[in-house]
């Protein structure tokens, strides 16, 4: 496990070795770094409690069935946009494979009682070239302790080192906490709104 500044030196040395690693480069310049799927850097909630922002991994299935079961309704509709009660088998594969290029996914996880469990996710999945789309949830208990910042800061980061130009966010206009945190890292509203769903946009570059 790392920490935060352990992580970036890591990733930056990543990059380098990225040159050699069959990776492509863009016109930039900028390398097009392998994300390490062991991403493993810890962080502190508000009231100081460590907290571990990890890579999702394929056997996090029931980790995260149970965050979602602790997750309330409300929350789950702010996220999905819709009323969520379960998830079929394609959505469970498309939420659990990650490839870390297209689609990066990073957990919350903390000790309950020795036990590590996930509290929160965020990911962001690439939607056209060079531009990606976030979301987030994080379980109710442990919201507004600094976990939804604390993944946006990381996968801002990562999106950053991937060469990703931009990020873009789909959110109900009534979801304050989420407009918060988002316009804090620089988010800006578009003009229309379709459906009534906010689109804000983040300029990486
Ligand atoms: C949105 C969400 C991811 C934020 O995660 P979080 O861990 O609570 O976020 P943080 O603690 O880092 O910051 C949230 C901020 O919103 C504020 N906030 C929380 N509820 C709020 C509300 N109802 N009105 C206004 N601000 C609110 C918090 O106080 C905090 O601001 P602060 O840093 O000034 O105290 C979380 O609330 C969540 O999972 N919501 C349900 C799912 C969702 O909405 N996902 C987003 C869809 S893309």
């Amino acid at each position: 496990m790392l920490d935060p500044d352990q992580a970036l030196s890591r990733r930056i040395i990543l990059s380098r070795e990225g040159s050699n690693a069959g990776t492509a480069s863009l016109e930039s310049g900028a390398i097009l770094m392998p994300v390490a799927t062991e991403y493993s850097v810890v962080e502190h909630l508000r009231d100081a409690r460590p907290v571990e922002i990890r890579a999702l991994r394929p056997d996090d299935k029931a980790e995260m069935l149970a965050a979602i079961g602790r997750t309330s309704t409300e929350s789950l509709r702010r996220r999905f946009f819709a009323p969520k009660k379960g998830f079929s088998e394609p959505e469970m594969a498309f939420f659990l494979e990650i490839d870390f290029e297209n689609h990066v996914a990073l957990v919350a996880e903390i000790d309950e009682d020795g036990r590590p469990v996930i509290i929160g996710g965020g990911r962001y999945v690439v939607v056209q070239s060079s531009q990606a789309e976030v979301a987030f949830v994080v379980v109710d208990a442990y919201q507004s302790q600094g976990v939804g910042t604390i993944l946006m800061r990381h996968l801002a980061a990562l999106a950053r080192d991937a060469g990703l130009k931009e990020l873009i966010a789909e959110v109900l206009p009534e979801n304050t906490a989420m407009l918060k945190l988002l316009r804090r890292f620089g988010f800006l509203s578009g003009s229309q709104r379709a459906h009534q769903v906010a689109h804000l946009t983040l300029k990486l570059v």
